[in-house]
């Protein structure tokens, strides 16, 4: 037993060991690729995109800084975690200039700030449906009414953050799969229902995506692990077996209703996409249509739910915008209730709620390290490189913007002119098919929140109101970090508004 053991350990060991060597010889081959690019480069000895290294980054990253000296401050710790754009900000292209590559295991990755670059690539918007954005714009609207009626009904409240995020999950579930569900304040009962039941489960995978990422969703079945890791298993069974009744009701509905066209959801937009091609040309199969649904669903949620947590701070700590906001709402929507609101007339004339989303997106970008363009500098880049736009040096670098969350300058004098490098939704083949969707659901949202109702911190003690608002700006700098896999606020709840 004890030699079958000593065996089964020096062959784990000599594994070890050979894997080690074979990162390190991918380490130096792609270090000799780096250098014929010709900018400066940093090397770091794991793959920023590695699932297991991504469970435990921050925790490891933190210890390894307290070492002394370079021990514990090196590019390791500088680069080696996911948010480290958001701690380093400008720091990195301030140093190296334009352009920089950081050299991993699996890849290079070129750093790119040069807003010429970036944002000279063709714009492809592949948006949902103009019928979808309708549907978004209703439920957008009536969902943010009872979200504002339970937040008022309290003295002051701290649950910003996961009532959004029931918001925004309630929007993409009505807009992607027909489903639609009432809103249910962080502490109220749910009901048991079936399609509480899809909801809870989308969260869960939403939240552990990380973890169901690196073991994969089958692992989770094994019937020796914990019961906590079990749930994520069952939740992603329960969340497949949705689908799959969604997918075959809408595909009912659509053979038996010559007039199908009508109906606005993602699942049956994809039905009929798939059908409309033939088969063996590029038609979609039903897993991936499964797959589709299930991006849309992780990439339209956390997004918007984030950014309209941010939005909610910076306006309590700028009641001038607040007033700013209300004004244009009040000349567009006057005083009528929100199941009056024309989203083909309303929402383009809205600009002021767009140009909020925007200057919490310029500071505050969600997706920070994910996005491709195409190569429009004078670098010669090796094949496989990954070319990173450094949005939070183009997005937030003084030159270009001065230091304030400010959206009256997205309410261009000029329209139609781009004046400033941003990259919100990204830009060419892979920018974000959600964008309109998002423009939609915020602008319902920010009119339905903020025509009849204003938000306050709450204030401590002895403070003044001005007092209190700076408080929450240097909460927002200070509590800023990645969660999951987004950029978000740590401890929103630990900052209540009124
Ligand atoms: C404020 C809200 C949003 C922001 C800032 C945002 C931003 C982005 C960005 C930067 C990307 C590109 C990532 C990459 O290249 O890998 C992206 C991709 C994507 N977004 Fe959004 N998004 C938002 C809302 C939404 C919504 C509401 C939906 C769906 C209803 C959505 C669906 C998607 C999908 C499906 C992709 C993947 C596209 C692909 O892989 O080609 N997004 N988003």
């Amino acid at each position: 037993m004890s030699s079958s053991l000593a065996v089964l350990s020096a062959t784990s060991f000599s594994l070890f060991i050979l894997w080690v060597v074979y990162c390190g010889y991918c380490l130096y081959s792609n270090y000799v690729e780096a250098r014929k690019i010709g900018v400066l480069i940093r090397v770091i000895r794991i793959s920023h995109l590695n699932y297991l290294w991504l469970l435990i980054d921050k925790r490891v990253i933190s210890m390894v800084k307290q070492l002394p000296g370079p021990l514990g401050d090196n590019s390791f710790t500088r680069y080696n975690y996911r948010g480290w754009h958001e701690h380093d900000s400008t720091r990195s292209h301030d140093e190296m200039g334009d352009a920089f590559v950081v050299v991993t295991p699996d890849q290079n990755w070129l750093y790119l700030a040069n807003p010429d670059a970036l944002t000279d690539t063709c714009a492809c918007n592949k948006s949902l449906n103009e019928q979808c954005n309708a549907v978004v714009w209703t439920e957008a609207a009536s969902l943010t009414t009872e979200m504002a009626r339970y937040w008022s009904d309290k003295q002051c409240f701290s649950t910003v953050a996961e009532d959004v995020r029931t918001l925004s999950l309630h929007i993409l579930c009505r807009a992607c799969f027909g489903k639609s569900f009432p809103f249910v304040g962080h502490d109220q009962v749910e009901e048991n229902s079936p399609s509480a039941s899809f909801r809870r489960s989308l969260l869960t995978i939403i939240d552990h995506a990380l973890l169901i990422l690196a073991l994969g969703p089958k692992f989770f079945n094994k019937p020796w692990l914990p019961r906590r890791l079990r749930r994520l298993g069952e939740a992603c069974a329960t969340f497949k077996d949705h689908m799959t009744r969604l997918y075959h009701d809408e595909q009912r509905t659509i053979l038996n209703d010559y007039k199908a066209d009508s109906s606005t959801t993602l699942v049956a937009s994809l039905i009929r996409a798939s059908q409309h091609r033939q088969a063996g040309e590029g038609a979609l199969t039903e897993a991936e249509i499964y797959g589709t649904m299930f991006v849309f669903s992780f990439a339209g949620h956390d997004t918007t739910s984030h950014a309209l947590t941010f939005a909610m701070f910076y306006l309590a700590a700028n009641p001038a915008v607040q007033a700013w906001l209300k004004e244009e709402l009040v000349r567009v929507l006057g005083d009528r209730p929100c199941y009056e609101w024309d989203y083909h007339a309303d929402f383009p004339r809205l600009q002021r709620c767009l140009a909020i989303l925007c200057e919490t997106l310029r500071l505050k970008t969600p997706v920070a390290e994910s996005l491709r363009v195409e190569d429009k500098t004078h670098l010669v880049i090796p094949a496989g490189t990954l070319i990173i736009p450094s949005y939070v040096h183009v997005q937030k670098h003084t030159k270009y913007w001065g230091s304030e969350w400010k959206p009256s300058r997205w309410i261009s004098s000029t329209s139609g002119q781009r004046q400033f490098p941003f990259l919100g939704w990204s830009e060419g083949a892979r920018d974000c098919p959600g964008k309109k969707f998002s423009h939609v659901e915020w602008v319902a949202t920010m009119a339905a929140l903020f025509r009849d109702w204003k938000v306050d911190p709450l204030r401590y003690g002895q403070e003044t109101s001005e007092d209190a608002q700076k408080r929450v700006l240097d909460m927002i700098e200070t509590n800023t970090g990645y969660g999951e896999l987004l950029l978000q606020l740590n401890d929103p709840e630990r900052t209540p508004l009124v």
